[in-house]
């Protein structure tokens, strides 16, 4: 069995490398699957990608397309027009795509029209926010989408109401999580603990970057006010995106509770979210990892593809309306929090389960 594994962005990089990790072990016994690790190149520099190859122990990948940043069009053509060659060139069995990125989309479009067959691992989530360019992205790869994994039911009866079939989708549940437990011994304190003065449980880490938070300037000033007015003086540890980072440094200026640091890699990024009082972020892999660590979250968005981070887990959804989050950091830095549950089958062994099933597929 060959496989076409596609890697892309930022949160790509942990759903895939516990994938990689499951085919070694299944390749020690008789049984073996050959891969093909394809680095789309849509995050490109030392922060948003090849410290995650390191901490995560992804391999090299065969080839780095090279793609790069553009329009949302740009990009994604970029993407198709690369990965066409590299899966001419290299024809698979199954191309493997994970999350909602530009690349998922992409490579998704470029291997159902080469015949080749589609995997996509957290298929069927949906936020029904189609302003979402991630939104748009999950539901065209799911409507060609041969074999779906997924992190929940929810996600499963999405699917069967879009005309899938059973035996198309397979409940695993999270390779995210599979890679923080994997290493979550292994987190590491950053450098700047100790000249920030963090302690455990006495700051807040915050992510932002999504357009509708970020890209207009006078949202972005209203976002950070309501924070910093509102946090009972508890520090702000901000990693800042690249993306969001053209736009702060447009700001005339931003409260001195924010301490603005260098997107972090995996190891330090979850142990700063791992000793928090609470994360502020408008990821959706965050509020997962939020929701296993058992750490207070506030989402910067009016809707979730992930709704059992908020039914049973710590988070809650506010949206981007300073009175909400006015209100939401208050209760969250006086300690007024709800304490969640970790959905069903995020045990750390979906890679596993995967990779069993997709074996148990080609060969039927
Ligand atoms: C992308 C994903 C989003 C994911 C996020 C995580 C899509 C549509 N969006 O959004 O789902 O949550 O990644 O980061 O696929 N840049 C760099 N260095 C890099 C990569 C990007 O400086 O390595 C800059 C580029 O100049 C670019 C901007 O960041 O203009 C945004 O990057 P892009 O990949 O277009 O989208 P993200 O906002 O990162």
């Amino acid at each position: 069995m060959k496989l076409t594994l596609i890697a892309g962005a930022r949160p790509n990089f942990m759903k895939i490398a516990p994938v990689l990790r499951a085919i070694d072990d299944f390749n020690k016994g008789n049984k073996r699957i050959e891969y093909r690790l394809v680095h789309t190149g849509q995050h490109y520099d030392q922060a948003m990608s090849d410290t995650f190859f390191k901490e995560l122990s992804i391999p090299e990948p065969d080839i780095n397309l090279n793609s790069g940043s553009g329009t949302q069009a740009t990009q994604t053509a970029a993407i198709m027009t690369r990965f066409e060659e590299d899966l001419i060139a290299h024809p698979a069995d199954f191309v493997v795509v994970v999350g909602d990125v530009n690349s998922t989309l992409a490579c998704a479009i470029v291997a159902k029209k080469l015949h080749t067959k589609v995997v996509h691992i957290e298929g069927g989530i949906r936020s029904w926010d189609l302003r979402m360019p991630e939104e748009i992205n999950r539901m065209v790869t799911d409507s060609i989408t041969d074999h779906f994994f997924t992190t929940s039911e929810l996600a499963g009866s999405n699917l069967q109401r879009e005309g899938h079939t059973d035996d198309q989708i397979h409940f695993v549940g999270n390779t995210m999580i599979d890679t923080l437990l994997h290493l979550k011994d292994r987190f590491q304190q950053p450098s700047f603990w100790d000249e920030l003065a963090l302690q455990k449980s006495g700051y807040l880490l915050m992510t932002l970057h999504r357009p509708s938070n970020v890209d207009n300037l006078e949202k972005l000033s209203e976002i950070l006010s309501a924070i910093a007015e509102n946090n009972n003086g508890v520090p702000v540890l901000f990693p800042v995106h690249p993306r969001t980072r053209k736009q702060i440094d447009q700001l005339a200026s931003i409260s001195k509770d924010f301490l603005q640091v260098e997107p972090q890699g995996y190891l330090k990024f979850n142990y700063l979210a791992a000793n928090s009082a609470g994360i502020i972020t408008d990821s959706g892999g965050i509020t997962e990892e939020a929701t296993v660590m058992d750490i207070p979250c506030i989402t910067l968005r009016a809707n979730t593809e992930r709704p059992e981070t908020v039914e049973l887990g710590t988070n809650e959804l506010v949206g981007n309306d300073p009175a909400q989050i006015a209100d939401a950091v208050r209760r969250l830095t006086s300690g007024n929090w709800k304490t969640g549950s970790v959905p069903p089958m995020w045990d750390g062994k979906t890679a596993p389960r995967i990779i069993e099933t997709l074996w148990k597929i080609f060969n039927a």
